[in-house]
């Protein structure tokens, strides 16, 4: 193998600029030609490829988005979108593919290698709602959740001066990770997920303990985007009916979760991620997701990486409603 591209796709995520950075870099160390394909699977059927250097990289690490730009391709899901990214990847010569993004890309990845298996895709976890089987942590959740916490702090600085209880939504639209991360990091009231069964009464009846019992005159629930009892809105409203203890307000956290620059770990991850990339290409390994489990290197195949994740922590889930 000579000639190896890299895509972002999907989502973008804090960290994405420093792991395309080391797959650059890496490849590029180790022998390869390195081509960047723009706006992640749209561009492999637009043919929007490049040739990059080094320096095509530089003064990146600390910046989100993504310079490549990302897309979520609706062209690719299509037989023919997909035969026509072929043809392109082949006029270029390239035989290895680097997809940074989330479950999505990979499973698009993984079609386009059972309908082409001349090509090998190896996938780097860019998502930040670390919903990946595979890897402890995914590119862009420590960023996301640090976000997060950062605006949630100020949210609690005003629930309390006005004894108010908010209900604050997070991104997640399939997974509530970055909810009980950040419940658990700004000591929230509740938190709901959509891996866990939302009860209205019985968050109502424990928001009313709280205030009965012990005290509290202020609090938030952080609620994940794609709970089932329907956003951060629709439960405020629900819990509205039940009770009237506190003044209810409501704070949609949205796209600022996606944004900004990368903290340190995960550049350093993101870094590792993309260099393993290249490794793992340069050993003839195909139809993987690189991985950090424990801090170590792992792949897991994209079928697996991609199964619906089942394992949102009861620890963390239990620390909250102890804690609270
Ligand atoms: O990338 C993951 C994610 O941020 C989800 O948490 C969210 O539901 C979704 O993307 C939003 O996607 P879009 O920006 O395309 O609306």
């Amino acid at each position: 193998m000579k000639k190896i591209a890299v895509l972002t796709s999907g989502g973008d995520a804090p960290g994405m600029n420093a792991c395309l950075r080391a797959v650059v870099r890496s490849g590029i160390h180790y022998g390869f030609e390195v081509f960047g394909i723009r706006r992640g699977y749209q561009g492999m059927i637009e043919d929007d490829i490049y040739q990059m250097e080094e320096h095509d990289v530089s003064n990146i690490i600390q910046y989100g988005g993504t310079i490549l730009r990302t897309a979520r391709s609706k062209e690719f899901r299509t037989k023919e979108g997909r035969a026509t990214a072929y043809k392109n990847l082949k006029k270029w010569g390239i035989e290895g593919v680097v997809v940074i993004g989330g479950d999505g890309s990979f499973t698009g990845a993984n079609i386009f290698m059972k309908e082409y298996d001349d090509i090998a895709f190896v996938g780097c976890p860019g998502t930040i709602d670390n919903d990946l089987i595979g890897t402890d942590f995914t590119i862009g959740y420590d960023t996301a959740t640090n976000t997060a916490m950062a605006a949630i702090d100020k949210i609690k600085d005003t629930a309390d001066s006005h004894n108010r209880l908010f209900f604050i939504e997070v991104m997640g639209r399939d997974a509530g990770f970055i909810a009980l991360r950040t419940a658990v990091a700004t000591g929230a009231e509740a938190v709901l997920v959509p891996e866990t069964r939302t009860d209205i009464d019985h968050l109502a009846n424990r928001l009313d303990d709280f205030y009965r019992k012990k005290g509290k005159t202020s609090g938030i629930v952080i609620v994940a985007e794609g709970d089932e009892g329907g956003g951060a809105s629709k439960v405020a409203e629900a819990v509205r009916q039940r009770f009237d203890r506190y003044e209810i307000k409501v704070a949609i956290l949205g796209h600022i979760q996606r944004g900004g620059k990368p903290t340190c770990i995960e550049r350093v991850r993101a870094s590792q991620m993309g260099l393993e990339a290249v490794r793992a290409l340069k050993g003839s390994k195909k139809g993987v997701m690189i991985g950090l489990i424990d801090n170590k290197v792992t792949h897991t195949p994209f079928e697996k990486a991609i199964k619906h994740h089942d394992d949102i922590s009861p620890v963390l889930l239990e620390m909250v409603e102890i804690l609270a």
